[in-house]
């Protein structure tokens, strides 16, 4: 970036946009104590569950966790950079743009996070320069080979890590440090030396929604293993919380569907032959946090995997977590075991347009099927057992019957026999929000009680209301608590606090955080505060004393008397904290 625009001007942008009419533009948004809520546009519901604080000034939604400042929401909603949204606001609100800053001291400042997204992009750059170079040659041949257009190729950034790497060198000359690019996972140290991660292999850059360069997929050119050499999981990438494509779904309009496949080829393929909205796991199953990513793109996912046995296998998998996740899934299947790759370049676009997804249920009905011997009665029996089995969690009774319907012909069981191997169930009451309310709940329950205590006590401190001096940011355990309690005793303001976190993980967590209730009055905050150091500081009192009783035995004689010593004092404090 070329500078970046002062914090004074960006935080009064912030106040003069008044996040509540910006949001009430695009959501209708009901007051409820002093914070509004809506329909969150950013995934299916019909209750609701997005909320907006006019004096925190952030949004929040407790069902898919989006969440940020207005800067943020203009970012999501409008499908912006954060340049481009705050251009958007300041001309809405007539305000001329200030000269960008250059900061030295701030490329310095910047988190190791920031310096690995930063060396990521570089070196994304750089892959993509040398696969039009000579030493890039081979790799370039083989993309071509593989069909892939010039106009894909630009479209995804691939590139060549040739097979005599420069790239970590080149990168360490442009100021990167070995320690970085090692963190990054664009090289790796053994026996002292470092080495470059990737080399002669054809890179893919896995981008996030915004923008931003997560990791690489190397695709190996002849017949090396691995195939495919993935970075592994650094502080910016986690394999389970990302796709391949999101820059793309971000930017297509009105999808109807995202399609998951399982390659990045696949991904690469379809999107030069023009098919919108395609997305990849990262080379593991399915994870339920892809599933919620998913489902803020469009309002169904269709599993669209590869035709062979393992394919079918993960389809499966796919559709437990999927539906699990209350996102609505349907399934793609493909002719004679291809894959979507294949499928598409035999067959064209009209071909795979003219494919009908089936549902998840006729889906397990097929891959069922196969495993009987269906001329046999045992078969059909087996057969009609197994199907009722995932028929029960069938809630519509129109498709329910349709289901039975086919059942009985494949079985020649009657309808009422099949019913009443299903179970006879009493009509549910009409609860449309469950799944994702209880997986919002069981993610509250992972959150530790230290944890929970750490949160509402950030909460608390946000409110901006304690008397100086009451918490302090040794108190918190986790380095991540303790950076926000810093920002917040800094007076960094809630929406800053924010945009400042790089990715949706940050965002969500500060979000829980900021949606805790504070509505007390002074006495009350301030119980609430103390409740949470004490429950803190048990903690840390629980586990030290943990550590020496478990280390007792091994001291040396001479050690064992401070030892001893020191455990009375911790149960002495830890007596008076209860
Ligand atoms: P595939 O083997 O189907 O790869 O693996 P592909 O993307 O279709 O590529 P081509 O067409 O064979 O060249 C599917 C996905 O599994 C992960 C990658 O994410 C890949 O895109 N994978 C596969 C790995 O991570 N490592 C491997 O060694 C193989
Ligand atoms: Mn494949």
């Amino acid at each position: 970036m070329a500078g970046r625009y002062p914090q004074e001007w960006l935080e009064e942008l912030r106040q003069r946009a008044d996040i509540v009419s910006v949001i009430g533009s695009y959501v209708q948004l009901k007051k409820n104590g002093h914070r509004y809520v809506g329909l969150c546009p950013f995934h299916n519901e019909k209750s609701p569950s997005f909320y907006v604080d006019g004096q925190k000034q952030v949004y929040h939604c407790f069902g898919c966790k989006a969440g940020g400042s207005v800067i943020q929401f203009v970012m999501d909603i409008e499908r912006l950079t954060f340049p481009e949204a705050v251009e958007f606001l300041a001309n809405q609100l007539h305000m001329p743009l200030p000269e960008l800053q250059n900061d030295p001291a701030y490329e310095k400042r910047r988190s190791l996070k920031e310096r690995i997204y930063l060396a990521n992009k570089a070196a994304a750059r750089l892959y993509h320069q040398h696969l039009w170079q000579e030493d890039g040659a081979d790799i370039l041949a083989y993309v071509k080979k593989r069909g892939l257009s010039d106009a894909v190729i630009r479209r995804f950034g691939i590139g060549a890590a040739p097979a005599r790497p420069n790239i970590g060198s080149t990168l360490m000359s442009e100021g990167f440090t070995k320690e970085e690019l090692i963190a990054a996972g664009l090289m790796l140290e053994r026996d002292g030396r470092v080495f470059d991660m990737f080399r002669n292999r054809a890179m893919f850059p896995i981008i996030d929604a915004y923008g931003n360069v997560l990791g690489f997929g190397g695709r190996a050119i002849g017949d090396v293993q691995p195939k495919y050499l993935n970075t592994s999981d650094t502080p910016v990438f986690n394999k389970r919380y990302n796709v391949f494509a999101a820059n793309l779904l971000r930017r297509a309009r009105g999808l109807q569907r995202v399609i998951l496949v399982e390659g990045y080829m696949d991904v690469v393929s379809l999107s030069q032959f023009g098919v919108e909205g395609v997305a990849a796991t990262l080379g593991t199953a399915l994870t339920p946090e892809q599933a919620k990513l998913l489902s803020r793109y469009a309002p169904e996912v269709w599993l669209s995997y590869d035709g062979d046995s393992a394919g079918q296998h993960a389809i499966l998998r796919g559709l437990d977590i999927l539906e699990e996740a209350g996102v609505p899934v349907k399934v793609l299947d493909f002719p004679g075991g291809l894959d979507p790759d294949e499928f598409i370049r035999q067959e064209g676009l009209e071909a795979f347009e003219a494919l009908k997804p089936i549902s998840g249920v006729y889906y397990r009905m097929l891959r069922e099927k196969e495993k009987h011997d269906m001329s046999a009665e045992e078969g059909r029996t087996e057969y009609a057992k197994a199907c009722a089995g995932f028929l029960r969690r069938v809630k519509e009774p129109v498709e329910l019957e349709n289901y039975v319907k086919r059942l009985s012909m494949e079985t020649g069981f009657d309808r009422e026999v099949l019913l009443q191997q299903i179970g006879v169930r009493p009509a549910a009451p009409e609860k449309a929000d469950v799944p994702r309310r209880e997986s919002f709940r069981k993610k509250a329950k992972e959150v530790s009680q230290v944890d929970w205590a750490a949160r509402t006590l950030l909460a608390v401190l946000s409110t901006g209301r304690l008397p100086e001096g009451s918490v302090s940011p040794e108190e918190f355990d986790d380095p991540a608590y303790r950076g926000l309690c810093e920002a917040m005793l800094d007076g960094e303001s809630p929406a800053a606090l924010m945009e400042r976190q790089p990715d949706d993980e940050g965002r969500a967590v500060i979000g829980d955080i900021l949606s805790i209730n504070t509505d007390l009055d002074d006495e009350g905050l301030m119980q609430m505060a103390q409740d949470c150091l004490k429950k803190l500081r048990r903690e840390r009192l629980e586990k030290e004393m943990d550590k020496l009783q478990k280390s007792l035995s091994t001291l040396p004689e001479e050690q064992r008397a401070a030892a001893t010593q020191r455990a009375f004092q911790l149960a002495q404090q830890l007596t008076e904290l209860r």
